[in-house]
């Protein structure tokens, strides 16, 4: 992406949030402050992600979609994502970084150098099988935009995993009725 000679303008910040906004149905308040995963070990988090199950229910462009967390040398986390979109797969690369050591599970990720870090925080994980990651702005602060996903080692998880993970992010109140599950059917060739 050649952005890096524009500057972060108020006029690009507004076209990077706007979409964010009508792409979610904006809730009143300040974001939630839920509990986040206690002692969360980086390193184990690393690796395949995918995503299972997510929050909003905007208009699904691709599908397939997962990542793969390195540690680059300097402490960060190299994020590479990828879906697979009108049978091509398409990636893009961003950056995650521990912003606050005392707050290990607290990332924050971007996938521009103008863009500033949207909040990446794991809310629960077991990092063999699933993590509920959660990302909230405030507005204004007079509302707040959020997202939230079910990721799993494997494009699906058990029902009960999922019903398990609504229970825990509805228990932060972070409504998740909106959830969908993601289209992870059909991404591994035979
Ligand atoms: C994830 O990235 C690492 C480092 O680049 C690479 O060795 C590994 O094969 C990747 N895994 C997947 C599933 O893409």
């Amino acid at each position: 992406m050649p952005l890096t000679n524009m500057q972060a303008t108020p006029a690009l910040l507004l076209s990077v949030i706007l979409p964010l906004v009508q792409a979610q149905i904006p809730h009143w308040g300040p974001c939630p402050d839920p509990q986040v995963q206690p002692a969360f070990n980086l390193k184990k988090y690393m690796g395949r992600w995918f995503e299972v199950s997510k929050l909003p229910a905007q208009f699904e462009k691709g599908r397939c979609i997962e990542s793969n967390f390195t540690m680059k040398p300097d402490g960060s986390v190299r994020v590479l994502s990828s879906e697979l979109l009108k049978g091509e797969v398409k990636t893009i690369e961003g950056t995650a970084v521990v912003e606050d050591l005392k707050q290990p599970a607290k990332l924050g990720v971007s996938f521009s150098y103008v863009l500033p870090y949207t909040p990446y925080w794991i809310l629960s994980t077991d990092y063999e099988t699933s993590a509920l990651v959660y990302s909230c702005t405030d507005v204004l602060r007079l509302f707040h935009v959020d997202f939230a996903w079910i990721l799993g080692r494997t494009r699906t998880l058990p029902e009960a995993t999922i019903n398990h993970a609504k229970e825990v992010f509805t228990s932060s109140n972070i409504d998740v009725s909106r959830m969908i599950m993601s289209r992870q059917a059909g991404c591994d060739k035979e």
